[in-house]
């Protein structure tokens, strides 16, 4: 690891009152203690009251429809927002002792559209974090070239290009390798292939599932798309109105009797003409 980042929490374990093998597992790696965030203004915080603890190296996927307080969520995990109550605790430590910069860098961070800087080619936009960081030149490159060929883009064709003289998916790409750049362990993907064409996007969603589970990354992925969802997440986290309604694994959460469950299940259906 490159940064002097916190070791991650001790399981407690004490003789003959073994915890379940599972504990382990299970230990939060980012953690919602009683969360709200209101702004002024607004009578209705964006977010309220919620607890939810990220496990390590699952794929959590948030789901919402749009104004359910996902992106939030999202920004409060890597400070760029912080609780007006309550606390968010990252690798064992409240994000507000967390030095803001140290947590940003030690967080991948993909957002809609890819957030690319125009100015500056594929590789500089990779190797971002790497050179705040102070690597070296050699180490960058090699990182970088690594990194371009993970997400699928040949280093020799795309490193020296500026986003403006890639695809949408292309662009998205860049996005995914600028985020692991320093190698975060975690990961905070919000709605990434929201804007790419569905056979892009199918195509894209497949290969991040299976990088993700090569990775071993904790991944926050916010989306509005049941399937995505279904497709990616270890665990699907439903956003109603700045609360969690329902929390479940995939094959778990359809059978879930909620209201908005069933609002997003009824996007499954129905298309007409289509193989049921
Ligand atoms: N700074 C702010 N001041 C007031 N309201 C805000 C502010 N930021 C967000 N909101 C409101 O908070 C709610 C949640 O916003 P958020 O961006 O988290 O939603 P979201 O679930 O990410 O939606 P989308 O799917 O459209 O991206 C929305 O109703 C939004 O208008
Ligand atoms: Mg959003």
């Amino acid at each position: 690891m490159h940064y002097d980042m916190p070791p991650m929490r001790p399981v407690n374990r004490t003789p003959g009152n073994e915890a379940p093998i599972s504990s382990a597992i299970d230990d939060p790696i980012i953690e919602f203690q009683q969360v709200t965030y209101s702004v002024k203004g607004r009578t209705a915080p964006l977010i309220s009251q919620l607890s939810l603890a990220v496990n390590s190296r699952e794929t959590l996927v948030l789901l919402g429809r749009s104004g359910s307080g996902k992106t939030t969520l999202l920004r409060l995990i890597n400070r760029m927002l912080v609780p007006s109550s309550g606390e968010v605790v990252v690798e064992g430590k409240s994000t507000v002792n967390w030095d803001a910069i140290r947590l940003r860098r030690h967080i991948g961070y993909v957002i809609q559209e890819a957030g690319l800087f125009p100015h500056f080619t594929v590789a500089e936009n990779v190797g971002l974090v790497p050179k705040l960081e102070k690597w070296d030149p050699a180490r960058i490159e090699k990182r970088t070239d690594e990194l371009l060929k993970i997400v699928g883009l040949d280093p020799k064709e795309f490193a020296s290009r500026r986003p403006a003289q890639l695809s949408g998916g292309q662009r998205q790409r860049v996005g995914v390798a600028r985020a692991l750049g320093a190698d975060p362990s975690i990961l905070l993907m919000d709605e990434p292939f929201g804007a790419l064409d569905p056979v892009t996007r199918s195509e894209l969603q497949r290969e991040f599932s299976a990088l993700a589970q090569r990775l071993g990354k904790t991944i926050v992925f916010v989306t509005h798309d049941l399937r995505e969802a279904l497709l990616l997440a270890s665990r699907i986290v439903l956003l109603q109105n700045g609360r969690i309604v329902a929390s479940a694994e995939p094959q778990e959460f359809l059978r879930i009797d909620h209201p908005e469950v069933k609002a997003f299940s009824a996007t499954l259906h129905g298309v007409p003409g289509a193989p049921a």
